[in-house]
């Protein structure tokens, strides 16, 4: 279902005292405001996951996301979390295929893939997350590259489960630089997404399926951006970390 969505992505940062205390101020803040029709998520590092979900147990709207996922369902994987771990603690959503993983952990599409399936198997949501580097875009190659992502880690979902996908574009030169991409250049990439989704899904799935921005998304300029047609909300990397930025941005909505 398209819904309102803003995630925060610790990424690998907060001691688990820093993010029990992040964690319940972002609680606290989100029920005073009542900011009941967008749906919050935290995606706190592995070691705190369990906590986490203990903290916002009862608070509305506030779910808890891992930052990754291992395909295979159990077994000799060292240092790996998988899916029926997450399952077993409430853990509700997972990102996947974040720019970073790619890049640093040499994850590919096909991987991906098999990450979705294995989490859409035990009641998990991915935010399976795409985006250009600057040089493709600079190539004029990005519209391309970002929908080839879906169609390799997405498209062999039947109609079903693709239902329960969050997608979240994040254009590799947005994350961390400060340089956020335009209203213009997000919702460009979104409405070619979305084109993109219902050459294979139909107009109906496509419009109802949340498709998130990501990118030095702050609360200065959440607000614009969240104005775009196309664009459900956001994945938040560094104002995640300041409970008061990251509830500006939810409330920028
Ligand atoms: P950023 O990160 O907001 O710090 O740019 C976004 C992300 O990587 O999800």
């Amino acid at each position: 279902m398209r819904q309102k969505i803003v995630a925060g992505n610790w990424k690998m940062n907060n001691t688990i005292e820093e993010g029990k205390k992040l964690t319940s101020e972002i609680v606290d803040m989100v029920n005073k405001e009542g900011v009941d029709d967008v749906k919050v998520i935290i995606a706190p590092p592995a070691p705190y996951l369990s906590t986490v979900v203990g903290l916002t147990d009862g608070a509305n709207n506030v779910e808890v996301s891992a930052q990754n996922c291992n395909e295979h369902e159990s077994g000799a994987y060292t240092g790996e979390v998988s899916v029926s771990m997450l399952n077993s603690i409430d853990v509700k959503y997972a990102i996947i295929g974040h720019s970073e993983r790619r890049e640093y952990f040499h994850e590919t599409n096909e991987q991906l893939s098999k990450k979705v399936d294995a989490l859409l198997k035990s009641g998990l949501t991915p935010i399976f997350c795409c985006g250009e580097t600057l040089s493709t875009r600079e190539n004029g190659n990005h519209f391309e590259y970002v929908s080839n992502q879906l169609s390799e880690g997405l498209f062999h979902l039947g109609e079903e489960d693709f239902k329960k996908v969050v997608i979240a574009y994040e254009p590799i030169w947005a994350i961390g630089t400060g340089v956020t991409a335009s209203s213009e250049q997000a919702q460009e990439m979104h409405a070619v997404l979305r084109k993109h989704l219902s050459s294979k899904y139909g107009t109906e799935i496509a419009n109802n399926t949340s498709i998130l921005y990501g990118g030095s998304c702050k609360p200065d300029n959440a607000k614009e951006l969240f104005a775009c047609e196309d664009v459900d909300g956001g994945l938040i990397g560094g104002a995640s970390l300041k409970a008061k930025d990251f509830v500006d941005i939810v409330k920028s909505f």
